[in-house]
């Protein structure tokens, strides 16, 4: 049956395979993207065959299925299928293909051709499958997090029985939440015009001396992530960046701030001077300042004094007084009267009904158009789910965007923003 979906335009998918048990699974893919009108071509390691045949591939509607670089019939069909290709994913992805793909290595088909369409600006997913313990070796953590990083589309693993009949992470993901993924991810809207965004990542300082702070435990890094998604996808991003976060790449601008004072004065500057459009509060922001220090050894200290440290056996008393609340002031402090704020909430609870709770107090008290929630329970090595509020959640009914990771989070954001946020004249 022609199952041809017409409202989709069709695209040319490019499916890379390396050898695990998950195969037969992935292959599942071919025929559902096939059968929507996209055009497939498939690149497989030497392994695969171990699990699925070429032939196998091809009457699941492949074109092609390619596995040999030095292929005389197609000596640069690595070149010519990564421009051919809209997308390219590796379904399933091995931690010796993560691993290798992570380090550079450029020895095999599915090797070299992904390293020649990284940088093609072309969306690349990554779906890794294989055991808890070769998911969990640090080398594998860190070349799905490097790679993520480098703006690939890391999808989860899920929880569940393994094929070596053990239970755990690891398990590939269900065909259609990957055609889900890479459908999104061809439907990312490019923008007819760009919007201006600004975003905060890292976490603010407040010092107590000249070499102390209290500070929090903020990398940056989703901000950072959510940035180059965002600049990748044509729009103009500038960053607000803590002193010691991870360098948001690919973006316009980055400008480093350390206390809450210079955030708050940066966030005005760019907000006066710039039409900015949309604005991100991603970074983890003090609600306190060191507003008195007491005490008979603090060395005579009484305020938060710089250019001073206090000694270090000294006894003393430090009084914290609240910073004010910048998430609802960025809209007075912009030019653009039809800013859009987005604000992040992280809450650590178990209960669905307080985490809604939180939500809809950031609505209520800062303003904001959109809320990113994230949860201290559910993050963990790897994992870091978020939840996209585009509207207050009046009822426990409204269940928000769930996305696993921040990339997902980003494609979400994207599709928001597509819809509902209108990029300023600027002839005006
Ligand atoms: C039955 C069987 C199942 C396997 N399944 C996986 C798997 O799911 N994930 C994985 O990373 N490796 C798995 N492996 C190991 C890989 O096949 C092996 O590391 C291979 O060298 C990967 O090569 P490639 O990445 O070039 O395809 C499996 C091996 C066997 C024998």
């Amino acid at each position: 049956m022609n199952a041809v979906d017409p409202t989709q335009t069709p695209h040319c998918i490019l499916m890379m395979m390396s050898g695990s048990i998950a195969c037969e699974k992935a292959s599942g893919l071919i025929s559902r993207l096939t059968e929507l009108g996209h055009a497939v071509r498939v690149v497989c390691t030497a392994s695969v065959f171990e699990f699925v045949s070429s032939d196998q591939l091809l009457a699941l509607g492949a074109e092609q299925v390619h596995h040999d670089t030095f292929d005389p019939e197609a000596p640069m069909a690595h070149i010519d299928l990564s421009r051919w290709s809209d997308l390219m994913i590796l379904c399933p992805a091995t931690a010796n293909s993560i691993n290798r793909l992570a380090a550079g290595l450029a020895d095999d088909m599915v090797s070299t051709t992904w390293i020649a369409g990284f940088g093609q600006n072309k969306p690349m997913l990554l779906v890794p499958a294989m055991n808890t313990l070769m998911l969990n070796y640090p080398a594998t953590r860190m070349s799905l997090e490097r790679m993520a990083e480098w703006g690939i589309t890391v999808l989860p693993t899920a929880s569940g029985s393994l094929a070596c009949g053990e239970t755990g992470e690891g398990r590939m993901l269900e065909v259609e939440q990957i055609q889900g993924a890479v459908m999104r991810a061809l439907k990312t809207p490019q923008p007819k015009e760009p919007l201006t965004i600004l975003i905060t990542t890292g976490g603010t300082r407040e010092y107590i001396d000249g070499v102390r702070y209290i500070g929090n435990l903020s990398t940056g890094r989703t901000g950072a992530l959510l940035a180059r998604h965002l600049s990748e996808a044509g729009h103009h991003v500038h960053c607000l960046s803590s002193a010691h976060a991870m360098t948001p790449e690919r973006v316009d601008q980055v400008v480093r701030f350390d206390t809450f004072d210079e955030l708050a004065a940066g966030l005005e500057r760019a907000l006066v001077s710039t039409q900015v459009d949309l604005v991100i509060q991603a970074a983890a922001i003090s609600d306190f300042h060191v507003s008195g220090i007491d005490g008979a050894d603090a060395s005579q200290a009484h305020t938060a004094d710089r250019d001073r440290k206090i000694d270090s056996g000294a006894n003393m008393s430090i009084h914290l007084s609240p910073n004010p609340k910048l998430l609802s002031s960025l809209r007075a402090m912009s030019c653009n009267p039809d800013i859009r704020v987005v604000g992040f909430k992280l809450t650590q609870t178990l209960d669905l009904d307080e985490r809604l709770a939180a939500v809809r107090r950031q609505f209520q008290d800062a303003g904001v158009d959109a809320v990113v929630h994230n949860d201290l329970n559910l993050i963990s090595d790897g994992q870091h789910p978020f939840v996209l509020f585009d509207q207050n959640p009046q009822s426990a009914a409204t269940s928000g965007h769930h996305c696993e990771s921040v990339g997902e989070l980003g494609e979400r954001l994207l599709e928001w923003v597509a819809s509902s946020v209108q990029p300023r004249d600027r002839s005006a």
